[in-house]
């Protein structure tokens, strides 16, 4: 099986725990966590509606994507002050992500769904190639 596939059902698998996903206010006050657990309930539902290849909601979730709230300034600061140089590589990580949903968007308008999944699979390498370098060490920072 394809390593894309796999990861598209592993991702696919935490949407019956987070069904109800996190409101937009609480993300803005709050920590970088709280985005990221938006998107965690964004990238399942979009595994599900691009399989049933609702394009309506293919563009309304990748919308969600692009449109995520940033962590607070008071968490951006902190991220700044303690990653110095490595965050214009931080910010091109979620370039890539931002990068692929935008497409996706206008993808899912076009109705075509091989360009969609080709987005999806930019999107997802890109969450994951920032956890790889970024997670321990944000994670560390915010602690
Ligand atoms: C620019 C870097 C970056 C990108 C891109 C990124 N993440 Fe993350 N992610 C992080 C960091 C840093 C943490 C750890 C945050 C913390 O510990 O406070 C994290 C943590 C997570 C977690 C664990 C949250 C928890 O409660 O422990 C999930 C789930 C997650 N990200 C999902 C995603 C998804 C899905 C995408 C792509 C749509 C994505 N991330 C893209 C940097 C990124």
């Amino acid at each position: 099986m394809p390593t894309s596939i796999l990861i598209l059902i592993t991702v696919a698998n935490f949407s019956i725990a987070n069904e109800k996903g996190i409101s937009k206010e609480s993300a803005a006050k709050g920590s970088l966590k709280l985005v990221i657990q938006g998107l965690l309930v964004d990238t399942p539902q979009l595994t599900a509606v691009m399989l049933t290849e609702d394009f309506v909601k293919i563009e309304k979730v990748a919308k969600n994507i692009v449109d995520h709230p940033k962590p607070s300034m008071a968490t951006r600061m902190k991220l700044m002050k303690a990653m110095g140089s490595d965050m214009a590589k931080f910010k091109a990580n979620d370039g890539v992500v931002h990068g692929a949903a935008v497409a996706m968007v206008e993808n899912a308008q076009n109705k075509d769904i091989k360009a969609v999944g080709a987005n999806f699979q930019t999107m997802i390498s890109g969450c994951l190639a920032c956890h790889g370098e970024f997670k321990a060490k944000v994670s560390d920072i915010l602690k």
